[in-house]
């Protein structure tokens, strides 16, 4: 009888936790983005490879957000070339300036559809 409510306490513990731990935190909140156009969609793929992981949606994760101001094209470029501060730097062997095009018209993409509310 004690296992069986072990068993069950258990069970129910890995529920709720499978649950619970699913809602993250800064989760966007903003409709998915058009991604009819190539740049964009590109740009995509190489931020989900390269900045997601920090930078989660754009938003804040181990890093501050960045779809939240207005950077211009080159600040992104020469934060993803230099790495200033604690981020890793980017050469252009491991994201190729197609790529960090295609990534700033993501970055671009992404901040426009946040600030449009759904
Ligand atoms: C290992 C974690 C990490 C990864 C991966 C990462 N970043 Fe960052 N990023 C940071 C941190 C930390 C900062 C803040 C740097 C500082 O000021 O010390 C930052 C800052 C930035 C900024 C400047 C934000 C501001 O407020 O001025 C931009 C733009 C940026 N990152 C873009 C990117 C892009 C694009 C990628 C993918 C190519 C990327 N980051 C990958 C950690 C990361």
């Amino acid at each position: 009888m004690r296992r069986l409510f072990i068993l069950a306490a258990t069970t129910f513990l890995l529920l709720s936790l499978s649950f619970c731990g699913t809602a993250r935190r800064g989760a966007p909140k903003y409709e998915p983005l058009n991604t009819d156009n190539p740049a964009v969609a590109q740009g995509e793929v190489v931020f989900m490879t390269y900045c997601q992981k920090c930078h989660p949606g754009g938003a804040s994760g181990l890093a501050p957000a960045i779809n939240n101001k207005p950077l211009p094209g080159f600040m992104i470029r020469f934060q993803v070339r230099h790495g200033v501060g604690t981020m890793p730097a980017f050469k252009e062997d491991v994201i190729s300036d197609d790529e960090l095009d295609n990534l700033v018209a993501y970055l671009k993409a992404l901040r426009k559809a946040k600030d449009k509310p759904q």
